[in-house]
């Protein structure tokens, strides 16, 4: 049985896939830094039959010790880790780039930016002992270089994220490490993300033009971690890239708005 461990997996889109590796029989691997969402989460998994295991760590992952103690007591338990997704996220206050205060500014660097990059980091050891396994970093807006005004400190990280997903697939490759590392590009999904900035903190409000772009481009988690699930499953390359919302997609989500009512909000 294979094990996949996934970051920030208590809700929205960590939790959407990790309830499809359980059904398509994983081990899987609860962490996140909210407990009480992630024991709802732990007991939602419970009702889905299964032989494999589900283990779940309270991990902030910018702490290095807690994602060391989840990927330790992961490996008591399972012997092996096949494949671990870099999925912990926060957003930021609509502000523009002068008006984000320092802390807001640290505290989504280490989460989005730094976090991505140290868990990264501890995994690969144990994935270059084993000689495999697969790391998957998501993207997010700016990871195209798009830039919206107030979305900019995000955007900043995400870029980053993409860059740093490519330098570790290279390195992976060049070492000859076994390891395989690759990007999930989810588009718009309809998530407390959009809500909230910094995790749990303070409301976003979400004005009618933003609303109604997300009507139209944005989809459940669970839609589009049934997408991703079986690409990473059946991937056998270094430096895969999935994405959701394609160019095409939105183009044609745009054209046939007229015809496709959908309300998220209401
Ligand atoms: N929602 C979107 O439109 C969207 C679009 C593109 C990319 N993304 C990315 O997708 C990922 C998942 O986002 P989501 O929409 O499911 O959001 P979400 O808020 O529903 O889930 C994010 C989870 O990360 C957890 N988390 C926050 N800080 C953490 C930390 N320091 N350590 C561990 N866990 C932490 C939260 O508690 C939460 O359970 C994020 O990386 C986000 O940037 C989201």
């Amino acid at each position: 049985m294979k094990t996949v461990v996934i970051t920030g997996s208590a809700r929205g889109f960590g939790y959407a896939m990790i309830e499809l590796f359980r059904k398509k029989g994983f081990h899987v691997v609860l962490s996140d830094i909210n407990q009480k969402a992630l024991q709802e989460a732990e007991e939602k998994l419970k009702k889905i039959p299964s032989k494999a295991k589900i283990l779940s760590f309270v991990t902030d992952v910018t702490k290095e010790e807690e994602i060391q103690h989840l990927i330790e007591e992961t490996l008591k338990e399972t012997n092996t880790i096949d494949i671990w997704i870099n999925n912990a996220g926060v957003n930021q206050p609509n502000l523009p780039i002068w008006d984000v205060p320092k802390d807001v500014l640290d505290r989504l660097l280490e989460i989005d930016l730094k976090g991505t990059i140290l868990c990264s980091k501890l995994i690969m050891k144990v994935m270059m002992k084993q000689h495999y396994g697969q790391i998957f970093n998501v993207e997010g807006h700016g990871s195209n270089d798009a830039v919206i005004t107030g979305l900019s400190i995000y955007g900043t990280s995400k870029r980053a994220v993409s860059y740093f997903t490519d330098a570790l697939a290279h390195e992976c490759d060049d070492l000859k490490t076994g390891v395989y590392v690759g990007k999930i590009t989810p588009g718009i999904m309809i998530t407390n993300f959009i809500h909230t900035s910094l995790g749990d903190g303070e409301t976003i409000s979400l004005d009618e033009k933003t609303k109604k772009v997300y009507n139209i481009l944005g989809d459940t988690p669970e839609t589009i971690a049934e997408y991703m699930v079986d690409k990473i499953i059946q991937n056998k390359k270094n430096h895969a890239k999935f994405t959701w919302l394609t160019n095409r997609k939105a183009a044609w989500r745009f054209i046939t708005s007229a015809f496709r009512k959908r309300n998220f909000f209401e």
